[in-house]
């Protein structure tokens, strides 16, 4: 008789592409005979697939860990595994601090996870944070045809050669590498056999991608010629790798949804400076009037970090012209918080009161503006991708072109189908619309 399937917890912290990368590492010990389940208390190993972005992302792996402590007590043979970019960051230093941690294994060597399961099964204690030589996704089995949901993550460039002074993805996930796009073709058509609808081409720098010609606006053409396939994003972008292509790729081809993720981080080109973006405030406005004449209803979103070493209030109410002159759709704004090893961290940064009330009045105008935007998609018709069913009878959810999530009430079963949608209201972060046809 087989033996019953071990289970495998995984909880995923951080950006997408650890979404991403949480699912290959499943895929990866489904070989081994591991299942996935929700719940902690029934697994035997539990896998946090870790962020290393903020001081509290970091800290909050520690404490999950600490929580932890009672249920390796329960069962002994509970394997427990640290991945992602605090292993990749602290590596051994993470056993240290938590003896009961069994594996750490970084974001490029988890294609070796069969191996290790194996190691730490008969009791060996394993640290693998290398930046192997060898393509992990060309180690990997090909992806299982297995249904999950209509859209879907897919990485096709990692890591990141930019050196933001803030930032440790470059130490966390090394250099920038690029899949083939032959590979990248494949793995699309399988996910789109599997019923996927819309693919997020993910990268920490994605539209530095270069393996092919043409660039990112090549493979995005490449990818549309795929049937089934509905609807193309991508996300996260350099405003210095915005070429000329990307942008008339927004305006010529129809699945490539008008949403752009361009973080700038401020509107002071001093502050510019001392974060070494490269680019200056002139810069990016210039880039998002190219995107908009190129598509005009794009919504634009961003990344702002206040409260970095030197930013004075002229500094801040810089940032805050900026987000009143490009008027974002959506905006994610961190207070700055200093990384070991990024030549930021050196300096002194201002007071974190003053950081905090800047990040409130950052966020309060972009809250105004986000709900603007929804404002004015009431009325409107777009199209949204049915991604779940509500907790009402009858009631769907789904992302609209925009990325709004739009709710419907419709008594067919409208999972995985792009429908047309006429925008009737708002309801705080989401929008309500009827079916039309
Ligand atoms: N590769 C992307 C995003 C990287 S991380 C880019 O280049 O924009 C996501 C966001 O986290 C960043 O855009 C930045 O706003 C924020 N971030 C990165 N390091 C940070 C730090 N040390 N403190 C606060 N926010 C940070
Ligand atoms: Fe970090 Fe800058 Fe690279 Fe983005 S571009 S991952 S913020 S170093
Ligand atoms: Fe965090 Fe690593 Fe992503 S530091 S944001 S999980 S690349």
């Amino acid at each position: 008789m087989p033996s019953a399937p071990k289970k495998l917890f995984i909880k995923t912290y951080g950006c997408q592409m650890n979404v991403y990368d949480s699912e290959r590492m499943a895929e990866a010990l489904g070989g081994q005979g591991y299942v996935t389940t929700e719940v902690a208390e029934e697994a035997d190993m539990v896998l946090l697939n870790t962020c290393h972005i903020r001081e509290k992302a970091a800290e909050k792996v520690y404490s999950d860990l600490g929580r932890m402590k009672p249920l390796k007590a329960a069962k002994p043979d509970l394997k427990i595994g640290v991945a992602g970019c605090v292993a990749q960051a602290e590596g051994d230093e993470i056993m240290r601090r938590m003896p009961m941690v069994d594996l750490v294994v970084g974001p490029q060597s988890y294609h070796r996870l069969p191996a290790m399961e194996a190691a730490v099964a008969g009791g060996a204690k394993v640290v693998d944070t290398d930046f192997p030589a060898e393509d992990k996704f060309e180690i990997m089995a090909e992806r299982p045809r297995v249904q999950k949901g209509p859209a879907a993550f897919l990485t096709v460039q990692e890591g990141c050669d930019k050196f933001c002074a803030f930032c440790v993805v470059p130490y966390t996930r090394g250099a920038e590498v690029s899949r083939p796009a032959d590979r990248v073709l494949t793995e699309a058509r399988a996910l789109v056999a599997a019923g996927v609808r819309e693919l997020t081409l993910l990268g920490q720098n994605v539209n530095a991608w270069h393996g092919a010609e043409g660039g990112l606006a090549g493979l995005i053409a490449a990818l549309a010629r795929i049937q089934g396939l509905e609807r193309i994003r991508y996300t996260t972008s350099h405003p210095n790798d915005m070429d000329a292509a990307l942008i008339a790729a927004h305006r010529d081809e129809p699945k490539l949804m008008p949403y752009l993720h361009l973080p700038v981080q401020s509107g002071s080109d001093r502050i510019l400076r001392a974060m070494n973006r490269k680019h200056t405030v002139a810069e990016y406005l210039w880039l998002i009037d190219k995107v908009r004449a190129a598509r005009p209803d794009i919504i634009l979103s961003s990344d702002f970090i206040v409260g970095f070493p030197g930013e004075t209030d002229a500094d801040f109410e810089a940032t805050l012209d900026l987000v009143r002159k490009v008027r974002f759709g959506a905006a994610y704004s961190f207070k700055y918080s200093a990384r070991p090893g990024t030549p930021a961290a050196e300096r002194e940064a201002p007071d974190p009161a003053v950081a905090d009330d800047r990040l409130q009045r950052l966020q309060a105008l972009i809250e105004q503006q986000t709900q603007e935007v929804m404002a004015a998609m009431v009325g409107q018709e777009t199209s949204v991708l049915f991604e779940r069913r509500g907790r009402m009878d009858g009631q769907w959810t789904g992302k609209s072109d925009h990325l709004f999530a739009v709710h419907v009430r419709d008594s067919g079963d409208l999972w995985g189908e792009v429908r047309r949608v006429r925008i009737t209201g708002v309801t705080s972060h989401s929008l309500s619309g009827q079916i039309l046809g």
